[in-house]
């Protein structure tokens, strides 16, 4: 079975429901960032603090190169990761895509008061929430299918998920 890929801004719930479908549908669950974690052996913020972006950046490639091939997984991705051209490839070659996204008001009182994301430990949140949001434009328009998060609960985007694998017969 093809790969189950979540993709998405930030705070748009990709880990807690990537676990959930996983264990539904019986599958390994990946959330890239805790693996980038574990083959490094640091966290997120250290290596964007001591390493920098392009760091964390070329460990999500490692990884997705690492995971071509692999079938019967769920992916929950960093939202950063679909900005590389050939991340999208690796991803879309194995897996159907899933964007969460959610509105900039619940994806903002989804991350404050969390300080595990560098990308917007700068200046005032919702503005970079914003900026981000806008520079990213288009980036997630690669998915095959786009769910509003703020609108339902875990369960419930889950079970919109199943619902869209069964119809497209991605499901095995
Ligand atoms: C990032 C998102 C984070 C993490 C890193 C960069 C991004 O993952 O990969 O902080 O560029 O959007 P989540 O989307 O799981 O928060």
């Amino acid at each position: 079975m093809r790969n189950i890929v979540l993709i998405g801004f930030m705070g748009c719930g990709k880990s807690a429901v990537g676990r959930r479908l996983a264990s539904k549908l019986k599958l390994k669950h990946i959330d890239t960032d805790s693996e980038i974690e574990k083959v490094t052996n640091r966290t997120v913020e250290q290596i964007f603090a001591k390493d920098g972006p392009f760091r964390f950046r070329s460990e999500e490639k490692i990884l997705l190169k690492k995971l071509a091939g692999k079938q019967n997984l769920v992916i929950s991705t960093g939202g950063g990761i679909v900005l590389d051209e050939e991340n999208v490839e690796l991803l879309q070659k194995d897996g159907v895509l899933i964007h969460l996204f959610a509105s900039p008001e619940v994806i903002h009182k989804r991350v404050k008061g969390r300080r595990n994301r560098p990308l917007l430990n700068r200046g005032n949140l919702k503005q970079r929430i914003n900026e981000l949001l806008e520079e990213r434009t288009g980036a997630y328009d690669v998915a095959d299918l786009a769910i509003d998060t703020g609108d339902y609960n875990v369960e419930e985007v889950v079970k919109e998920i199943i619902n869209f694998l069964k119809e497209g017969k991605y499901l095995s």
